[in-house]
């Protein structure tokens, strides 16, 4: 990779915490530059501290990482002029606003006097927030507070854009917000964007490619059209119209897949071949006089691919580890 390319490179990184667990247990990945990559993963996977290591605020343990060219564990801080980062412990000061904010952070990044106004009114337009810019930043939204974070970290025009679960705990609109000022950036200034998430629909719809990471390993990774057609068929879900038919609509539909977990009252398969078996389908349960209430296609997602490389389901898969954590003192939770 040259030193102008503004990509990613990551080979073999660790990160062991002392006491606790190897929180990123060797992660290789490449994002080219312009890439919006979306790091996709349940909580307590790892992607906190894989940003935290590319952003140079935490030293890898092991392996290496080049951002933009630059080495984060030897040229910390080139590396830091390069990259904004917007991460998730948002140091915003409630009693500040939005302007103000700007002001400290264009001053922060030297930028000269006479352009730093100018470039945060820019900035608190460009994310929505001409409005409230003279408002205290305690009375803001979640979604304000996070389209600030946002501009604050582009003040001195990064090349490679950190943001580590941007839109946890908001609403639709203001996530969707916030997922078109993030497209803007990776297609019109060609900034590299490393995004990490829980939510499965923000990985498939704003990535370019998705790395799915584990209990700090990446379990696949790839487009999300490719992750999802490695997965390949669809499934069915029945349900039949009288739960007495159970059996033998479970029987029929064995015929067409596999079994695969199903909603409450529902039967579901993994389709042998594709979606030309629906008719197929239909007429077996026809043909055995069976009354079907429902009868739903579902695509592969990336919660499939999850599944398939976990034996999880992403939605819900950090909990339990979460609910056994042992706090500082030795006690443990009881969630
Ligand atoms: N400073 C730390 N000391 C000890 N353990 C940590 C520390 N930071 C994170 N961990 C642990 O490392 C694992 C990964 O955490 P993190 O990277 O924050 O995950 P994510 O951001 O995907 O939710 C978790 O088990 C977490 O408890
Ligand atoms: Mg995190």
């Amino acid at each position: 990779m040259s030193q102008e390319s503004n990509g990613i490179e990551v080979k073999g990184l660790v990160r062991e915490f002392k006491n606790g667990p190897r929180a990123v247990d060797g992660i290789d990945l490449t994002v080219e530059p312009g890439e919006i990559y979306g790091f996709l993963g349940p909580n307590g996977a790892g992607k906190s501290t894989t940003v935290h290591m590319l952003t140079t605020l935490l030293p890898p343990t092991a392996g290496s990482a080049k951002v933009a060219g630059l080495d984060v564990a030897t040229e910390g801080s080139k590396v830091r002029k390069v990259i904004g980062a917007a991460l998730q412990e948002a140091a915003l000061d409630p009693h500040l606003t939005a302007r103000e904010h700007m002001k400290l952070q264009t001053s922060l990044h030297g930028l000269p006097k006479e352009e730093r106004l100018k470039r945060g009114d820019e900035l608190i337009e460009r994310v929505g927030l001409s409005e409230a810019a003279d408002r205290r930043v305690g009375g803001y939204s979640g979604g304000m507070k996070r389209r600030l974070d946002l501009a604050l970290a582009l003040v001195h025009r990064p090349r490679v854009l950190f943001l580590d679960e941007p839109t946890t705990g908001l609403d639709p609109q203001s996530r969707a917000s916030l997922w078109t000022e993030v497209t803007r950036l990776s297609a019109e200034d060609g900034v590299t964007v490393f995004l990490t998430t829980q939510y499965l629909e923000e990985a498939d719809q704003l990535a370019n490619r998705v790395g799915i990471i584990d209990a700090g390993r990446i379990a696949a990774e790839g487009t999300p059209a490719a992750l999802k057609s490695e997965i390949g068929r669809p499934s069915v879900e029945v349900v039949p119209r009288d739960p007495a038919n159970r059996a033998r609509s479970q029987e029929i539909l064995d015929q067409f897949g596999t079994a695969v977990p199903a909603a409450r009252d529902a039967l579901g398969i993994r389709l042998n071949e594709g979606i030309d078996e629906l008719v197929g389908i239909v007429r077996a349960f026809d043909s055995a006089n069976i009354e079907l209430a429902s009868l739903v296609l579902n695509e592969p997602t990336l919660d499939d691919v999850f599944l398939a490389k976990t034996g999880r389901h992403l939605e819900g898969a950090g909990e339990a580890d979460s609910a056994e954590m042992p706090l500082p003192d030795g006690e443990t939770v009881n969630a």
